[in-house]
């Protein structure tokens, strides 16, 4: 499949990475059902007990154009699991491209969020995306790491303790 990629984290391990498909539903459900209230609040930008059937068919039904969503997938407890993923969608109201990321908690810290990252930027600027947008909460130190390390062009601006991350690729 296009884009199956692996990557090699800081633990030593490596985990496959494959584009989100509409049969990952109950993964992405598993996956939130996994995450820490933080980081289900630092992702989403306030509290989700469940994910709403639309928000959920959305996040795995993809042209892989302008909707675009990559996810590290491991096997545990004899099942597959999907601990990350990281996308960008065209958001036609407000006319741009938002990228959003997410690593469960116990995969954090061993430099997938800054490769999954990474690479979906690169596969959008493929598509000929070359501004990517996010919201994110004001304190969210991570992502402002990761896109100072990334290395591409970024303004922020503020707003009511929140965020906005313009991303140039
Ligand atoms: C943001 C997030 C995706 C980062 O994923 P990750 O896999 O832990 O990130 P990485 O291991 O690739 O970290 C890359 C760099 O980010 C920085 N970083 C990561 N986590 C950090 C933290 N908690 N505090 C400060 N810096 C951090 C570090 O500079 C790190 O580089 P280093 O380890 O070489 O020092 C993860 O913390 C997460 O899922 N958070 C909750 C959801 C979220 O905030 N999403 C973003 C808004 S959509």
């Amino acid at each position: 499949m296009q884009y199956e990629t692996r990557m090699a984290l800081k633990n030593g391990k490596t985990v496959p990475v494959r584009p989100v498909l509409p049969t990952d539903e109950s993964f992405i459900v598993d996956l939130l059902n996994k995450l820490s209230s933080d980081s289900i609040y630092l992702r989403f930008l306030r509290p989700v007990k469940a994910l709403p059937k639309e928000l959920l068919f959305q996040l795995t039904h993809l042209d892989y154009q302008r909707n675009f969503a990559l996810a590290a997938v491991i096997r545990e407890d004899e099942k597959d699991a999907i601990i990350g993923v990281a996308r960008y969608g065209y958001d036609p109201q407000e006319q741009l491209t938002d990228f959003a990321i997410v690593v469960r908690d116990d995969w954090q810290h061993l430099g997938l969020g800054k490769q999954m990252l990474s690479k979906i930027f690169a596969i959008g600027r493929k598509q000929g995306i070359g501004r990517f947008v996010s919201i994110v909460d004001s304190t969210n130190i991570a992502m402002k790491r990761i896109l100072r390390e990334l290395d591409y062009p970024v303004n922020y601006s503020y707003e009511k303790g929140f965020t906005q991350v313009e991303v140039l690729v």
